[in-house]
């Protein structure tokens, strides 16, 4: 029983992630190997409300994680007995789903009297280009972009963020989401935003890029997502045409915006996105081509590891074990989920950022 097959170095952390629609749960080890992994979408539970419903994500986390422990744990060959740590999200997200999974993590840590790992999602996003990139050093500019956060961070180091822009009102991916939405594409909306611009002129429709050259750092796209309905509305473009043209207005936004962060805390050696936007290709396209412009090395995670998922969770304990060295007792048990929970504490909270999962 409990026999590892592997003979990889570093210590072996569990992974759970259940902050919003995916439960997922890992095992990874501190020299990055991914031991094993599984994920559960709940794409279809939430596809007829068009978002993500708090109390359905709860009931099906409390459903799954579980079963989904057992089995990554029993194919993997790994007992309680083996880890050296367990990682959950505990923040920020939806409060039923966090509960769920950090709860487990606890009974979980309890039982086998090992640390237990009180995870922000958000460093998970932040550090999974470490997982995936065993080379990129600290410090690096990252643009965090997923469903409920538009950031950018300079990151110099395990737990040293430094938050240099977010949005003051919807994340980048809510907009491509709302746009799904707007065109009938159903959710979640980024892939299918991203399918149907291949075949839509992006010059097509004229559409603002909010914010592009202001003097605040921060991002805006609730002016583009109203003049998406604007144009939805006028019936003089194709679904494709709208598509294409969103998608290029907000990668120009993000350009911008990067420029932005460069010109005021620049240089740095390395740029990186996370996030599920991340696994968009056009925004990829363009940011690599920054980074070469800036003589930046280019990092982007594997689109797996891009959306959300329990590898960049256990990983972001690997990394935080590592860090606090060998008598580091982990996370009190009675660590409380946190709904929010910004990466940079002492950045200035701006209006409508960071309110959503
Ligand atoms: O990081 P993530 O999985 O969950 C959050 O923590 O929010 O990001 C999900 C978001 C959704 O808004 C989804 O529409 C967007 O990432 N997304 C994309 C693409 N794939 C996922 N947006 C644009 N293009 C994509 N290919
Ligand atoms: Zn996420």
């Amino acid at each position: 029983m409990g026999s590892v097959t592997h003979t990889l170095e570093g210590p072996l952390v569990l992974g759970i992630e259940s902050s919003c629609d995916e439960t997922a749960v890992a095992l990874v080890r501190g020299d990055g190997t991914i031991v094993a992994q599984a994920i559960a979408s709940q794409e279809a539970e939430h596809a007829p409300y068009g978002g993500v419903v708090p109390e359905i994500a709860a009931r099906a986390h409390a459903e799954r994680l579980a079963p989904m422990l057992e089995k990554v744990m029993t194919e993997a060959g790994v007992a309680l007995d083996d880890l050296d740590a367990i990682a959950a999200t505990a923040g920020p997200g939806l409060i039923g789903g966090l509960m769920v999974g950090l709860v487990s993590a606890k009974a979980l840590a309890m039982a086998a009297g090992k640390p237990l790992l009180a995870v922000n999602h958000l460093e998970g996003h932040a550090l999974s280009p470490r997982l995936a990139d065993r080379a990129l050093e600290f410090p690096y500019l990252l643009l965090l972009v997923s469903g409920g956060h538009c950031q950018i961070l300079s990151v110099e180091g395990v737990g040293q963020y430094r938050r240099l822009a977010t949005t003051i009102d919807d994340a980048l991916g809510e907009a491509f989401d709302k746009t799904a939405k707007m065109l009938g594409l159903g959710y979640p909306g980024g892939p299918a935003v991203e399918r149907l611009a291949l075949q839509g002129d992006p010059k097509a429709v004229t559409l603002p890029r909010p914010m592009k050259g202001a003097k605040e750092p921060h991002f805006s796209f609730a002016g583009l997502k109203s003049a998406v309905l604007r144009a939805v509305e006028s019936g003089a473009h194709t679904p494709a045409d709208i598509a294409a043209s969103f998608q290029q207005a907000a990668v120009e936004c993000l350009i911008d915006r990067l420029n932005r962060a460069l010109d005021s805390a620049g240089p740095f050696p390395a740029l990186v996105v996370a996030g599920g936007v991340a696994a968009n290709r056009t925004v990829r396209a363009a940011l690599e081509a920054l980074a070469a412009k800036h003589a930046m090395r280019f990092t982007a995670p594997p689109l797996a590891l891009c959306t959300d998922n329990a590898a960049m969770i256990a990983w972001a304990g690997c990394e935080r074990l590592a860090m606090e060295g060998e008598a580091f007792a982990g996370d009190p048990l009675d660590f409380v989920a946190r709904p929010r929970w910004p990466l940079d504490p002492a950045a200035e909270t701006v209006r409508g950022a960071g309110v959503k999962a």
